[in-house]
């Protein structure tokens, strides 16, 4: 066992008592901090064998082959770190970002830098990292020298800066966008806070112009598969009426979904010796809310995004992304009509019980569940 799976192993342990009983305010700055230090280590110790997923579990989407339905969430590898790790560890494919055109520090309040802390009893996480990032062009200059494999494409999450969308913030990430492109990255995802609720006619009606300018210069002459990924909130009509316009504009699909803030709903799904923690992030904080908790409207807004894709005709992929933490998780995702799926929260539950092996043990189970229909 290495290193950082050991660590990984013995916070597992721990965890659970310093969300419970720590002040909330020493447990929230001990994860921020753990946060980053184990990403950077894990990111910086790939196994030293790749583990190959089963043949049968590859799909092709866009003409690209995926080898594996299931692979990281934006947000993991900020700086395009971690290809190596999400390679061997068996991945589907990698996902870098999100960046923004400028560098940016994140969030820092009450003295906590990027604040987080996870829920290990409720399977949950809070985060108001406020987009760390060192901006597309670092980011795209690292995925240009990175080794190509075989069946794993490698994708880029980007993002307007946020609280900006004049026409010049709109122009810097379609340059961001060419330079991801001019690096060879084979899918792109783009960022979107787009209205939660269908009562948001500016907000959408906003949306669909940035949608409509980003299609023009980026989508249509690039030719390259653009998702555009959503909040977990977004309510079953906006994901009718958005995705019909994706399709038309020439996306190539959607992701669904980003952290909530429906903090209050959320509540329930918290473990009651959690809350403290959860109710001091919420009220210090806000921020965003992932995992378990978000698996049933994920789930909805999947099943609605399918139907409505079916509905206009055209390749349009649905990727599924909240609360994923297992082989179960994978195929409900895949049976309410996604085609691939993505996790952040449930892959480091899962790392700390399975370490490298965590990819393989979920394409294990699947292989078991379907041996049939498990290819895509
Ligand atoms: C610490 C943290 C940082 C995140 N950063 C980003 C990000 O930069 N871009 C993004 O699109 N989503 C980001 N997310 C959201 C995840 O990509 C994902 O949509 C969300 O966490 C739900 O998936 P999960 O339940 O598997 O965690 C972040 C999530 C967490 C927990």
């Amino acid at each position: 066992m290495s290193l950082v799976e050991l660590l990984a192993r013995y916070d597992a342990v721990l965890r659970p008592a310093v969300v419970r009983f720590f002040p909330p305010r020493l447990a929230v700055a001990l994860y921020s901090w753990a946060r980053q230090f184990a990403l950077r280590m894990l990111a910086d110790s790939p196994p030293p064998m790749t583990l190959v997923p089963p043949p049968s579990l590859e799909r092709r989407l866009w003409g690209i082959r995926f080898r594996a339905p299931l692979f990281n969430a934006a947000g993991m590898f900020k700086h395009g770190e971690g290809y190596t790790l999400a390679y061997r560890q068996g991945a589907g494919a990698y996902l870098a970002g999100t960046t923004t055109s400028e560098p940016r520090m994140g969030n820092i309040r009450r003295g906590i830098a990027l604040p987080f802390v996870p829920y290990p009893r409720s399977g949950a996480a809070s985060n108001w990292l406020g987009l760390p990032n060192p901006g597309h062009r670092a980011v795209a200059a690292r995925i240009a020298r990175l080794e190509r494999y075989e069946a794993f494409p490698i994708g880029a999450s980007v993002a307007l800066d946020p609280g900006e969308c004049s026409p010049d913030a709109i122009e810097r990430l379609i340059e961001g966008l060419w330079l991801y492109h001019q690096a060879r990255t084979d899918f792109f995802e783009l960022n979107e806070s787009c209205p939660n609720t269908g009562d948001d006619r500016v907000g959408m009606d906003a949306l669909a112009e940035r949608l409509h300018i980003i299609a023009e210069r980026f989508v249509r002459p690039s030719r390259a598969p653009v998702l555009v990924k959503i909040s977990a909130d977004t309510e079953p009509e906006v994901v009718e009426q958005l995705v019909p316009l994706l399709i038309r504009l020439g996306y190539a699909g959607i992701t669904i979904g980003n952290t909530s803030t429906h903090y209050a709903r959320h509540r329930t799904a918290i473990a009651p010796a959690e809350r403290r923690a959860y109710d001091y992030f919420v009220r210090t904080f806000g921020g965003g809310i992932s995992g378990a908790p978000l698996c049933a409207s994920v789930s909805e807004a999947v099943r609605t995004a399918r139907r409505a894709a079916e509905a206009a005709g055209g390749e349009f992929h649905v990727i599924a992304v909240g609360g994923i933490a297992s082989a179960n998780d994978v195929r409900a995702a895949l049976d309410a009509g996604a085609t691939l799926a993505q996790w952040y929260t449930g892959y480091f539950d899962r790392f700390a019980r399975d370490g490298h092996r965590v990819y393989e043990r979920v394409w294990e189970h699947l292989c078991m569940q379907d041996p049939e229909t498990s290819s895509g």
